[in-house]
């Protein structure tokens, strides 16, 4: 059995980590910048930052701050358009999994300009040339998309979010610096920090799972969910703990895939914009409670990561359902809602979501397989 790992060519971590930044562009001779962004971001004062310093050692760039969450096509097709108008040759994608996922559509287009519809970019696909090369600084604990070949597009035609798996994609450089994180609400800390949760766990349990990603995953878990509490409450470490774990996460399930929660959460992005990690919080004790007689160990290994107290006693049964448990009550201590009707879900759509559900690439991963009787019911289940 053969395993391929793909990681960024450099990554710094830390408070500060951004002062980097100057030092990684000169050495790579790097000309001129167009930031990625979203405006809440721009009006927070978070990506001063990074302009200052560019402007400190007269570094040019230009803004490109039109990005939503759940970007769409249209968007990424403006972003392209900045790209060329701005005549530069390279992207720092600043912000959240929104403008860095928008960041690597647009660098995938400009060297593989065959994909410019953007639609047919979904999946695997062929392009030929990396990406034009992107630094990346994320701004929320929880997507982890400066280490991940993937991004998320959203078609807002066809009501539907796509994911693109493209090695081509991947940052070269990733600046987790947990300073650009501190200004993030509690309630969105919150939401990104449980999204990093699903992909540890989907990550664990998923079906290319094997014994490195299987280290990281776990590493993760412990880490998330010792963390996420504290920084949810505005702890400093536990916000620095949180970028950290959620990174480990990332360099373990880009390369082995995720699961059916991510496979069910995407269509709530397409038909209502639910925030990514409240439609994974909600769906996930559901999913994995389902899932459970298909990971043999694993959630025994997932409770104790989550500092279950003897777990090691428990029958097979009871230490799953601890497992379960610990993830429900993390997600209730961190305020995440209960039902989907919470978040804007209309039950007369369950029909379509659960045949998006079905079709996302994301859902393959699982390690029980999902029949569309059966995502259906569990769309209802936690409606
Ligand atoms: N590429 C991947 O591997 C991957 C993995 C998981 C999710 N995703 C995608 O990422 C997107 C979600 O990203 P996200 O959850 O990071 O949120 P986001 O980027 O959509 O941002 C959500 C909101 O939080 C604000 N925000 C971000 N950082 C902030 C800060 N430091 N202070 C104050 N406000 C801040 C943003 O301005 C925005 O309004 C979804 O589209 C999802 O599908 C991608
Ligand atoms: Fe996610």
């Amino acid at each position: 059995m053969l395993h391929r790992m793909i990681l960024n060519e450099t990554f710094w971590f830390g408070s500060g980590a951004v002062s980097q930044l100057v030092s990684e562009i000169t050495q790579r001779n790097f000309k001129k910048a167009l930031l990625v962004t979203d405006k809440v971001l721009v009006q927070a004062g978070v990506i001063e930052k990074v302009t200052a310093l560019l402007d400190k050692h007269q570094l040019a760039w230009q803004l490109f701050d039109e990005v939503m969450p759940n970007p769409t096509i249209s968007l990424v097709q403006r972003g392209v358009g900045a790209f060329k108008a701005a005549q530069a040759d390279y992207l720092i994608a600043i912000g959240g999994g929104s403008p860095q996922d928008t960041a690597k559509a647009i660098g995938i287009i400009i060297n593989n300009p065959e994909f410019e519809d953007v639609r047919s970019l979904e999946g695997v696909a062929a392009t030929r040339n990396p990406c034009v090369p992107i630094i990346a600084i994320p701004t929320t604990a929880g997507t982890a998309a400066e280490v991940t070949i993937n991004y998320v597009i959203t078609d807002e035609e066809k009501r539907r979010k796509f994911v693109c798996v493209d090695p081509h994609a991947i940052p070269k450089v990733s600046l987790i610096d947990a300073d650009m994180m501190k200004s993030m609400p509690p309630a969105l800390k919150a939401a990104t920090g449980i999204d990093a949760l699903t992909h540890a766990i989907e990550g664990y349990t998923t079906r290319g799972a094997w014994e490195l990603s299987d280290a990281l995953h776990l590493k993760a878990i412990q880490i998330i969910s010792r963390s996420l509490r504290a920084s949810v409450a505005g702890d400093a470490k536990g916000v620095e703990d949180m970028a950290l774990g959620q990174y480990i996460a990332g360099m373990g399930f880009s390369n082995v895939g995720l699961g059916l929660v991510h496979g069910m959460a995407h269509p709530l992005g397409a038909f209502y914009n639910v925030p990514h990690g409240v439609a994974n919080a909600i769906i996930l004790p559901h999913v994995m409670a389902w899932n459970a007689p298909f990971t043999g160990e694993k959630y025994r290994d997932i409770a104790r990561a989550m500092g279950v107290p003897r777990v090691c006693p428990m029958t097979l049964d009871e230490a799953r359902a601890a497992a379960v448990e610990a993830v429900r009550k993390l997600g209730a201590d961190v305020g995440i809602p209960l039902r989907l009707r919470d978040v804007g879900m209309k039950e007369e759509d369950i029909p379509a979501l659960a045949q998006a559900a079905f079709d996302d690439v994301c859902t393959g991963g699982n390690p029980r397989e999902a029949s569309l009787e059966e995502i259906t019911a569990l769309y209802r289940q936690i409606y």
